[in-house]
């Protein structure tokens, strides 16, 4: 259980500010009636709570905490924190954020606070004490909600207090030696170099590129300055209230925030998911994000905090979710861990920035469908309540190291186009085809758990990290490491041999991968290069680079232009393990390499056809050039699906408790599914019954004894 609530969680941010309290009443009851066990409430009440400096209005919260505990809902309480007042501002307008330009952003929107200022932590934490003691007691409190959503609009503050902070930040990791912070930055380049830590301030807009190594630095500040908040206000509520647990609202794979350090302060992982209805393909980066969720707490189960009931009201176009698609998308947060499914929100508002976003209660009350599946998924969810608490194995992690993140992001490289989250998408979505499960782990995780690991991208990694992965593989592991990797150490310096001279890329993984990379050769865009693998060609886009092995065997050669012959794939026997080398990016679709110098190999000799020593061959080929080159990983380490034989386009996750196994069986494609290959000896928890087929964007839960 992730509170003292059994069960599934299910509900939806409550903002009953807006409503007079006959409303309340009338909300508490259809709550009831839709199988909600938990409301999330105050997140945006600080200018009701606090209506003036001393003055303290908690009278309403009171109620609604009583209210909602006689009718048996839990609260995950926020703290309010994440909007501060109009009189708060008025009075103290140097705690608005400042951006790079220097534009000091006004109040009228929500999140507008600098994350380094001392009179909004104090007047933060102030909050986060009144409320938690104030309902320190209260029965109906079964989790905290610090702030919300931390980063959302303001992830970075350039006003002249961050910059103080900065500095201290610095000093703190520099030991106060500023000639330890010249050497980090490189600052003998462009004659940057500091002679006090007091000429430093946040970069700011300059004329040309901003030294990488602050903008890194800049970037780890940034995340921790917001860090210091949470930690600030958990530090009340531990205090007050050790007992209950306590949670802030992630936002997905978000680039700012390093949530490996953030989630080991959380009691609960917490996150909310935003999918888009209009894109097709939108459940595959979905389970990516779950599985970070359910990552980033060690595996415990998480909570989606919350989604949208339908359509949300700030993209371009704002598509609803077609019947079915609630109902599936909110199954596969529980697919994937999830202990709870939450919503934004409870009741539509008829004013303000989100009156046309979707809730649990339509603005047509409870004649509309949106309210149908309101009431339908509280009480499925209910069917399902023992799965609650189980948990999932995988024998493939991902690395995802948010430090290597910034720093390969960072301007002047030779590509521009290299995103690290597209490229793990791109790895990610050709597991999650094969119903492979996989974790995600921080770069300095001890693999040895695990029969595959996967590193998509590790432009920076120490050496310490790259001898970790060395000795996992010599140990009998395999690892597939992708382009660009091995490049620079934490202070984003190029790796050089001992002496600091003589390098060579991929640096400390060199060995292990048994390649030298001469050059990196990024594509144009629009082009591609054909890479044959296996006996079939496919596209590389983005990237390539001129290998050289120096113990590898080539799984994989680019076929034409200035490479065309050399490795573009390698594996190296490396201990008893296996290490792959993919130096071009593979995520394109076949078919779409038939552009400059591209074009379709069995037009011409040197590709072999077959199984190649490595172990590729032309039936383990996925619909990618890396799913071709993750099969034949997968099969190395013995690695299959949650279940073979579904039908294309059916997602399959298990859960495991003490006695049982929940397979979930997600039905993505628009008609129906045969479920013969799912175990014949299981019951299906929603329907009771031992399904023969999957109606289009259906959902079964088939639990089987173990
Ligand atoms: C989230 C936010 C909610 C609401 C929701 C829907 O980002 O936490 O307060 O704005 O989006 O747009």
């Amino acid at each position: 259980m992730i509170t003292r609530v059994s069960g599934l969680l299910y509900g939806a941010d409550y903002n009953p500010e807006q409503w007079p309290e006959p409303v309340w009443e009338r909300d508490a009851k259809l709550m009831g009636e839709a199988g909600v066990t938990m409301v999330t409430l105050g997140v945006f009440s600080w200018a009701r709570l606090q209506p003036a400096e001393q003055e303290w209005d908690f009278g309403w919260l009171d109620r609604l905490l009583d209210l909602f505990h006689a009718h048996g809902i839990a609260v995950d309480l926020a703290t309010a924190t994440a909007s501060p007042p109009a009189w708060f501002v008025r009075r103290y307008p140097q705690t608005l954020p400042v951006t790079a330009d220097g534009v000091r952003l006004e109040f009228g929107s929500r999140q507008h606070y600098c994350p380094s200022s001392p009179i909004y932590r104090a007047a933060a934490t102030r909050l986060a004490r009144a409320v938690a003691e104030r309902y320190r007691e209260h029965p109906a409190l079964a989790l905290w909600h610090i702030h919300n959503e931390y980063g959302d609009h303001v992830t970075e503050c350039f006003c002249a207090e961050s910059a103080r902070d900065f500095r201290r930040w610095l000093r703190d990791r520099y030991s106060d030696d500023i000639g330890q912070l010249n050497f980090a930055w490189g600052t003998e380049f462009w004659a940057q170099r500091y002679s006090h830590f007091e000429e430093i301030e946040p970069p700011r807009r300059a004329p040309g590129p901003v030294n990488p190594g602050q903008l890194l630095d800049w970037r780890r500040f940034s995340s921790d300055a917001l860090l210091a908040c949470f930690l600030a206000e958990r530090a009340v509520l531990k205090e007050v209230t050790p007992q209950v647990p306590v949670t802030t609202n992630f936002m997905s794979m978000m680039k700012d925030l390093d949530y490996w350090t953030w989630a080991a302060h959380e009691d609960v992982v917490s996150d909310d998911a935003y999918p888009d209805p209009a894109d097709a393909s939108a459940h595959v980066a979905a389970a990516m994000n779950y599985d970070l969720m359910r990552s980033l707490g060690g595996g415990r189960p998480w909570l989606l905090l919350e989604q949208a009931p339908s359509a949300v009201s700030w993209r371009a176009v704002n598509v609803p979710k077609p019947p079915e698609l609630r109902r599936l998308w909110s199954v596969q947060t529980v697919a994937r861990g999830a202990d709870g499914v939450m919503h934004f929100q409870w009741r539509a508002s008829r004013a303000g920035a989100e009156k046309f976003h979707s809730a649990l209660l339509p603005h047509g009350g409870t004649g509309t469908r949106g309210w149908r599946e309101t009431v339908r998924l509280g009480a499925e969810l209910k069917l399902l309540a023992e799965v609650a608490g189980s948990r999932s194995q995988s024998a493939v992690a991902i690395v995802l190291d948010w430090n290597s993140w910034w720093a390969l992001e960072a301007e002047d490289h030779p590509s521009a186009r290299v995103r690290l989250k597209e490229q793990i998408l791109s790895w990610y979505a050709e597991l999650y085809a094969r119903n492979v499960a996989v974790d995600f782990v921080p770069p300095d995780a001890e693999p040895a758990g695990y029969r595959l690991v996967l590193a998509p991208n590790l432009y920076s990694v120490s050496r310490e990290n790259a001898g970790r992965l060395a000795e996992y593989v010599r140990g009998g592991g395999q690892l597939v490491c992708g382009f660009f990797s091995g490049i620079v150490d934490e202070l984003d310096h190029v790796h050089q041999g001992i002496d600091g001279l003589d390098g060579g890329y991929p640096g400390p993984l060199t060995e292990l991968l048994g390649v030298a990379v001469d050059e990196w050769w990024p594509i144009p865009d629009g082009e591609a290069v054909a890479v044959e693998i296996g006996g079939r060609s496919w596209p590389a886009t983005r990237w390539s680079e001129w290998v050289e092995t120096t113990g590898a065997e080539v799984v994989g050669r680019y076929r034409r232009g200035v490479l065309a012959g050399r490795p573009a794939v390698t594996r190296n026997a490396f201990g008893a393990g296996g290490a792959w080398y993919v130096s071009c990016d593979l995520g394109g679709a076949e078919g779409s390499g038939e552009q400059a110098g591209g074009g379709p190999l069995g037009d011409s000799g040197g590709g072999s056809s077959g199984t190649s020593s490595s172990g590729i061959s032309t039936s383990m080929v996925g619909s990618t050039g890396i799913g071709a080159v993750l099969s034949a990983a997968l099969a190395a380490a013995g690695v299959g699906p949650v279940l073979p034989g579904l039908p294309a386009g059916v997602e399959v996750t298990c859960r495991r408790s003490d006695s049982h196994s929940y397979y979930f069986l997600l039905n993505h494609n628009d008609r129906e599914v045969s479920l013969a290959a799912a175990p014949a000896d299981a019951v299906d928890l929603l329907t009771g019954g031992r399904p023969s087929h999957l109606a289009a964007h259906g959902v079964a839960v088939l639990k089987q004894g173990r």
